[in-house]
């Protein structure tokens, strides 16, 4: 498993990284502390070196108290901090009703990465995203900000979130950007049109919610129950019986092509990803040791060029409903 090049910077990750969110936020009531410290640290000694969290990335446990996803990580990874690459973001905060409310004001991201500092034990974070853009905040003046940060050692490279070429282009023109962590999925391309900037400005795709939350692995169906409001996926498109009906093709062509290729269906989600581009890594998230384990020797799984696009063909005469945009198609 070769590793990977994060954009202009010295970061090098193997292809596949962790999502951590799941542990604290979205996936149902948030895991034990102690239990998801040690999960963590498992998967840092299966190879895995790339820990995507957030400041927002905060979840409530049954009695009211709060699991906040960056102690988690720092704890898991004390004593390894120079072997891994710590990824953060800033910029969004939930309100009550799980609404987004964003702030990428100077003050702001200066106060979350103290925060976020603090909550990771480390003196240093080595990816530092804008979240989500801030419509009432220009990209120039978070460039500045993330310069400023770099310059005094607090943040190595930054990086944007659900990023628009535009934005990316004028960010990226006051300090050069990294990484841009977007979703995409066989079901969510809509970002493909990014790619060539990507290459052209030398950044890196970070893909998030890879296997569309988990959908791809074929392993649910609109029978399954989540865990209500702290669950996510309980109101996602892709798990309603609409959702799953238009998406039946799909599974049945990751089904058929997984057997060929000795993969499980979530492994060759994301192994056509890391196929297509040298410079894509997803980062799906588990938080159980065996899909951690899954998920990260996808890695291994090699698809040709022709592989892939033979999936990219079947993909553009499918039509999906899916979280988080429109139809693939
Ligand atoms: N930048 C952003 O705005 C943004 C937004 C969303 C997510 N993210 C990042 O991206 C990461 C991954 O995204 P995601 O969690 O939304 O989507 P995902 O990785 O596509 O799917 C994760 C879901 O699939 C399940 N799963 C994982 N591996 C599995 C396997 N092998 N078999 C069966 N089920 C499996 C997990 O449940 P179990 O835990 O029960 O295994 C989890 O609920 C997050 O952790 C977060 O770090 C970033």
């Amino acid at each position: 498993m070769e590793k990977r090049k994060l954009g202009n910077s010295d970061l090098f990750v193997n292809p596949v990284g962790l999502g951590c969110m799941g542990f604290s936020h979205a996936s149902g009531d948030p895991v034990d502390s102690a239990t998801a410290i040690k999960t963590l640290r498992q998967a840092y000694e299966m190879g895995y070196d790339f820990f995507d969290t957030a400041e927002a990335y905060t979840g409530i446990f049954p009695d009211g108290t709060v699991s906040y996803n960056e102690e988690l990580v720092g704890a898991a990874l004390k004593g390894v901090r120079d072997k891994v690459v710590i990824a953060t973001k800033m910029g969004v905060h939930h309100n009550e009703d799980l609404s987004l409310r964003l702030d990428s004001r100077p003050e702001t991201i200066r106060s979350s990465v103290e925060t976020s500092l603090k909550r990771l034990g480390t003196d240093y974070i080595d990816l530092y995203y804008q979240h989500r853009i801030d419509p009432t905040v220009e990209p120039e003046t978070v460039a500045e900000t993330m310069a400023q940060l770099i310059k005094e050692g607090k943040i190595r490279y930054w990086g944007i979130s659900e990023t628009t070429e535009e934005y990316l282009r004028r960010a990226n023109a006051v300090c050069p950007v990294t990484a841009i962590e977007n979703r995409y999925s066989m079901m969510a391309r809509w970002h493909e049109k990014i790619f060539p900037v990507c290459e052209e400005l030398n950044v890196a795709y970070v893909a998030f919610s890879p296997m569309a939350n988990g959908f791809l692995t074929g392993k649910y169906n609109p029978n399954t129950k989540f865990e209500g409001k702290q669950d996510y996926r309980a109101g996602m498109l892709q798990y309603t019986q609409e959702g799953y009906e238009k998406a039946k093709a799909l599974l049945e062509l990751l089904t058929g092509m997984a057997q060929e290729k000795n993969a499980t269906m979530g492994q060759l989600s994301l192994a056509w990803m890391i196929c297509k581009k040298p410079y894509i890594v997803p980062i799906p998230g588990s938080r159980k040791i065996s899909r951690l384990e899954e998920n990260f020797k996808a890695g291994d799984v090699v698809l040709t060029p022709e592989e892939v696009q033979k999936i990219d063909d079947k993909l553009s005469t499918m039509q999906f409903d899916v979280f988080g945009g429109h139809s693939s198609k």
